[in-house]
């Protein structure tokens, strides 16, 4: 594994551990795969095919994009039936982008080249700004955010064209870096390369943590659980593939790992500095910062798949800021995550043993006056939720005046803390899941070695 220091002074290395033939650890069953499956990953060879370039002159040329999705060929592959599944989803986004972004002309070319390249390739490729479009789009349509206000702001960052997972590592860890912005936090979403078409039995890219940056969870022989617990089987996959643990603080962080079709999974070590972590002190309360309690400044979503038009990006990790609640009503307070209630009620001198003094209410608004004002202090971008269901409302409106619903999941929106005296909660939303979106995706280590439809 590798060490803090080195970590540091390299950029990133990579474990490179065939976890077919573990050297160590013996007890651990290596990943399954059959012949079948291992036959399905191998590419194909390359063919020859007729294609548009951008400027639409056909030339005979390889099947593998020049710009590069991972696997072009395929097209006599995918059913008829799939086809127009696909162009039916690519028509309906490539028209709301060409209404939604002013383009002029109608959308009528545009339609006719991803229909020939869906004829051909089973597949097609999205311009860079039809993919841009498509992240904010995706964002603006996810009921679950409240923070949707500043959707059109998302940094995008195309890097469809990378093949190898050490490439895709180090733009993960420059995503940290950028999007992290020494506290100021922007706005951020990295895309690689999509899934092939379903029928060619490729799987897509996948990350497998949840987010780039999490805190190890271990089981201790006692029962307890050292670290987050949310992410004790994480930490054990990981452990499985080869890392052999941090010092078991409660706040180790986890290597990433990265999965490409047909490969074993590769790991890298976070190098710390490239992760801005936030000690958490109290205005008031002295005695706080001995809790030792952090939490990281940016959340990276890593493990939801990006579709727009019928596309899959089942690698494309995104990030907005946090806003306090997430870490200190949920993260932190949560009775089944670091569960910080109870010790925090103790030092304020609280009679935890009744419900009725509310003690757990009185502490929960203390633990989060604390993340607000330590993010605040050290510069961290964050949002408190009263303004975050303030500006949500705002962007209410202003999707009302660009003449488009809006949805919502109540249950989501409504903060973890003092629901009522937010404005979210006394408004009625409907829940709609509308295209571009970002979609749950099956835990990449029980999907990798098993691609859709493969009955290993
Ligand atoms: N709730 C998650 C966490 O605490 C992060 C989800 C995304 N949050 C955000 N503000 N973009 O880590």
């Amino acid at each position: 594994m590798i060490r803090d220091e080195e970590a540091q002074l390299l950029t990133f290395r990579l474990l490179e551990r065939d976890v077919s033939s573990p050297a160590t650890d013996t007890s651990t069953p290596p990943l399954q795969r059959s012949p079948v499956a291992q036959r399905r990953w191998c590419l194909r060879p390359l063919q020859l095919l007729t294609r548009r370039e951008d400027n639409g002159r056909a030339v005979k040329g390889l099947s593998r994009d020049p710009q590069g999705d991972l696997l072009l060929e395929g097209g006599e592959l995918v059913s008829q039936e799939e086809k127009e599944r696909l162009f039916k989803e690519a028509s309906e986004y490539i028209r709301l982008f060409y209404r939604e972004c002013g383009r002029g002309g109608a959308p009528d070319e545009r339609l006719a080249e991803v229909r020939w390249e869906i004829e051909q390739r089973g597949t097609y490729r999205q311009t860079s700004e039809e993919l841009r479009y498509g992240a904010k789009v995706a964002w603006r349509n996810s009921t679950r955010c409240i923070g949707r206000l500043t959707w059109e702001s998302l940094t995008v960052r195309d890097l469809r064209h990378l093949r190898s997972a050490e490439d895709i590592l180090a733009a993960l860890i420059e995503h940290i870096r950028l999007a992290t912005n020494g506290g100021k936090i922007r706005p951020m979403i990295t895309i690689f390369a999509a899934q092939p078409p379903v029928a060619t039995q490729q799987a897509g890219i996948r990350i497998w943590n949840p987010q780039l940056i999490r805190y190890a969870g271990y089981h201790q022989a006692d029962g307890s659980i050292i670290g987050d617990p949310a992410h004790v089987e994480l930490t054990e996959q990981l452990q499985h593939l080869g890392w052999r643990g941090g010092k078991r603080t409660p706040f180790d962080l986890l290597p990433i790992v990265i999965q490409m079709p047909g490969q074993e999974p590769k790991m890298v070590a976070l190098p710390n500095n490239v992760v801005l972590e936030v000690p958490i002190n109290h205005p008031n309360y002295p005695w706080f910062s001995k809790l030792g309690l952090k939490w990281h400044a940016l959340p990276v979503i890593s493990n939801m798949c990006l579709a727009i038009g019928g596309l899959r990006y089942t690698a494309a990790p995104f990030n907005g800021w946090y806003m306090g609640t997430e870490i200190g009503a949920r993260n932190l307070g949560d009775s089944q995550r670091y569960n910080q209630l109870p010790v925090i009620a103790e030092r304020m001198g609280l009679n935890t043993g009744s419900d009725r003094t509310m003690w757990k209410d009185r502490a929960l608004v203390e633990l989060n006056i604390a993340v607000l004002d330590s993010f605040g202090r050290k510069g961290v971008t964050i949002v408190d939720h009263h303004t975050a269901a303030r500006q949500f409302m705002q962007h209410e409106q202003r999707e009302k005046q660009a003449g488009r619903c809006m949805y919502a999941d109540w249950g989501w929106i409504v903060p973890p803390l003092s629901g009522s005296t937010t404005p979210v909660f006394h408004t009625a939303y409907e829940d709609r899941t509308v295209m571009p979106n970002f979609l749950y995706q099956e835990e990449a280590w029980k999907s990798s070695a098993r691609p859709p439809g493969c009955p290993v």
